[in-house]
Parts: structure tokens; C-alpha cells; sequence
């Protein structure tokens, strides 16, 4: 079919004739917010690099959790931020570490409100790799315990949702094996499949303080240019027990995204990073773009290429933006 008997614009001359053969929708219910939370009392510090964005102390975190269930957002992923680091990581599988804390805080304020955890070491360690380090390489298998305890460890207080975010080899069977060993046979692993070694975590580093202390993480985190290789690392998730998979950032990886959806029957996850997130808001704080839209706009392309959730910085916002947009039709 082609011009004239094809006119594209006929189904787009009105609203309802828009509205009808839209193809993509976004909800609250697709995102979660991402929080960090910091050892110490009545914090909240704006983070430089994040507009928008803080760190939270445990004992305030009320407030900002009524407004995270206000606005329909029904999941938020955990960032613990400790102030003593160590080789071993040791603080993120303390029972009384922050992220422990927050745990049970979030849930004692909102115990319906779906709590993720990310499993990883770097905010951890003082050498701010995600992994045990011996001479100048992470070392993968002697990592694989530690990531095991830390995620048992987050079950215990509470976490509905474990994320492991280190790319060690075998953490997903490892982290599975131990889980289910602890009586935790129903808390799902979300796993950061596909997470590629990007520039884009920049302004996260600088909200958790876990940029390395040495080197980079191209020995664990895939490369950019690398599609074929995202499908091995999914397809190893799954085969080891990972209920949902992710690609990690979002905009940069659109095209993973879609051939992860269409290549694996499972639920996939999108990482909308720190630094998509402040690169939006950075241009509209200057003006240049409208950052309502652009983020809706985004967030749209993270679901059209085939994100069933969306983690994102911009999950409150968005979640009103729409509750606007509903109000308004
Ligand atoms: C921890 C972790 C990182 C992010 C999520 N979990 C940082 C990293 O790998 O350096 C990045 C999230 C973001 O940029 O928003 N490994």
C-alpha cells in the first residue's frame, strides 16, 4: 500500500484517532526509584551531579517514602552509602549495616511498598572495585561468597528483590543456591545481565562513593560495542536463575534491549543511569529542551524497545507527569 491510498496522517489528524492506535504506554507501575542511603541522623544532602536527587540518612527516610507511594510508584531500589569501608567489603553484609537499616526502615514505614536491593561491593571497599581484589585484578570466584552473604544477608531484613550489579561470573547460581539453602526460595534475583562498562555511571559514583580507588572496571563490566555478547551474558543468568534480566544503561543500549526482549521470554529491565538522568536534566535546568517531555519521550523508547520495567532517577516525576496527563484526557 502506498500514497495516495496509504495517507499516514489520516489516523493522526485527531486526538482520539491518536490516542486509539497509540502503541506504547507508560505507568507508574513500570518504574522504580532508585534511593541512597547514608550512615548518620537527619540527613538529606542534594547530590551535585543528580539535580533532584539526595542521600538520606535511615531515620528520615518517611517523608520521602510517602511521596514515593503518593505518586504510584510502587518499587524503590536500595543504595546503602557506609562510612567505613574495608577491603572485604564487610559493612554491606553487617546486620547492622545502612543498607540492612534501610531496609527494615522502608518496610516498618510502607511494608507494601516493594523494596530491590543492589548486591555489589563497591560502595563497600575501599578500593572501590565490586569485587575481592588480589594484586591488581578482581578476583571472580572468592567474590562470588561475599556477593552470596550480602544478598542473604539483605533477605534477612526484608529485601523482596535481590539485584546483583558486580558482573562477577556464576553469581547468579551462586547467590540462587544460597538464597534457596537460607529458606529464601522465593525472593527473585533481578539481575544486572547486561551491564556494560559506560561513562554514563559518572554522577552515580559520586552519590555512592564507589568510584575505583585504581584502574577501571573493563575486566568485569562488558564493552560498548558489544551486542552478541549481552545475549551469552542473559542466556547465563537465566540458565543460572535469574527471574528478571537487565540491560544496563538504557538509551545508549536501546537496541540490546530490543534483542533481549525478542530473544528470551523473560521479564527484562532497563537501567536508565545517572548520567542519562542528569544529561536531561542538566539541558533543561539550561533551557534548552523541555524536560518534562523529553523524559517522557525517553521513557517511552526505553519501553518501545522492550523494557517490561524502567529503573529511573525520574520515577516520581514521571509517575505525576502521567497522573497529570490522565487527569487532563
Ligand atoms: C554498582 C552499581 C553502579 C550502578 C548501579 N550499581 C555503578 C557502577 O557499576 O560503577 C550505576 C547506576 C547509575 O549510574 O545510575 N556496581
Amino acid at each position: 500500500m502506498r500514497f495516495p491510498e496509504y495517507r499516514p496522517r489520516r489516523l493522526r489528524q485527531s486526538k482520539a484517532f491518536r490516542q486509539m492506535i497509540r502503541e506504547t504506554y507508560l505507568d507508574a507501575s513500570d518504574f522504580i526509584f532508585p534511593m541512597f542511603v547514608v550512615e548518620g541522623k537527619a540527613i538529606k544532602m542534594p547530590l551535585a551531579s543528580m539535580p533532584g536527587q539526595f542521600q538520606y540518612s535511615p531515620d528520615i527516610l518517611a517523608k520521602e517514602i510517602k511521596q514515593v507511594v503518593d505518586s504510584g510508584v510502587s518499587a524503590v531500589i536500595l543504595f546503602g552509602v557506609p562510612s567505613k569501608k574495608d577491603a572485604l567489603g564487610s559493612q554491606a553484609y553487617a546486620n547492622d549495616g545502612v543498607i540492612q537499616q534501610a531496609i527494615k526502615r522502608v518496610k516498618d514505614i510502607s511494608p507494601d511498598l516493594t523494596v530491590v536491593t543492589d548486591v555489589c561491593l563497591c560502595e563497600y571497599t575501599d578500593h572501590g572495585h565490586c569485587g575481592v581484589i588480589s594484586g591488581e585484578t578482581v578476583d571472580n570466584d572468592p567474590t562470588l561468597d561475599l556477593l552470596a552473604k550480602v544478598s542473604i544477608s539483605h533477605a534477612r531484613a526484608g529485601s523482596d528483590m535481590v539485584a546483583p550489579s558486580d558482573m562477577m561470573d556464576g553469581r547468579v547460581g551462586a547467590i540462587r543456591e544460597a538464597l534457596d539453602e537460607s529458606g529464601y526460595e522465593y525472593i527473585p534475583i533481578m539481575a544486572y545481565s547486561a551491564k556494560y562498562c559506560s561513562a554514563f555511571y559518572g554522577p552515580f559514583r559520586d552519590a555512592a562513593q564507589s568510584a575505583p580507588q585504581f584502574g577501571d572496571r573493563k575486566s568485569y563490566q562488558m564493552d560498548p560495542a558489544n551486542g552478541d555478547e549481552a545475549l551469552r551474558e542473559v542466556e547465563l543468568d537465566i540458565d543460572e536463575g535469574a527471574d528478571i534480566v537487565m540491560v544496563k544503561p538504557a538509551l545508549s543500549y536501546l537496541d540490546i534491549i530490543w534483542r533481549v526482549k525478542s530473544s528470551f521470554n523473560r521479564p527484562v529491565a532497563a537501567y536508565n543511569v545517572s548520567g542519562e538522568y542528569s544529561m536531561l536534566k542538566a539541558a533543561s535546568q539550561n533551557g534548552w529542551v523541555d524536560g518534562e517531555r523529553c523524559m517522557l519521550e525517553v521513557l517511552t523508547s526505553i519501553k518501545r524497545a522492550g523494557a517490561d520495567i524502567i529503573i529511573t532517577y525520574h520515577a516520581l516525576e514521571a509517575a505525576r507527569a502521567l497522573g497529570k496527563a490522565e487527569a487532563k484526557r
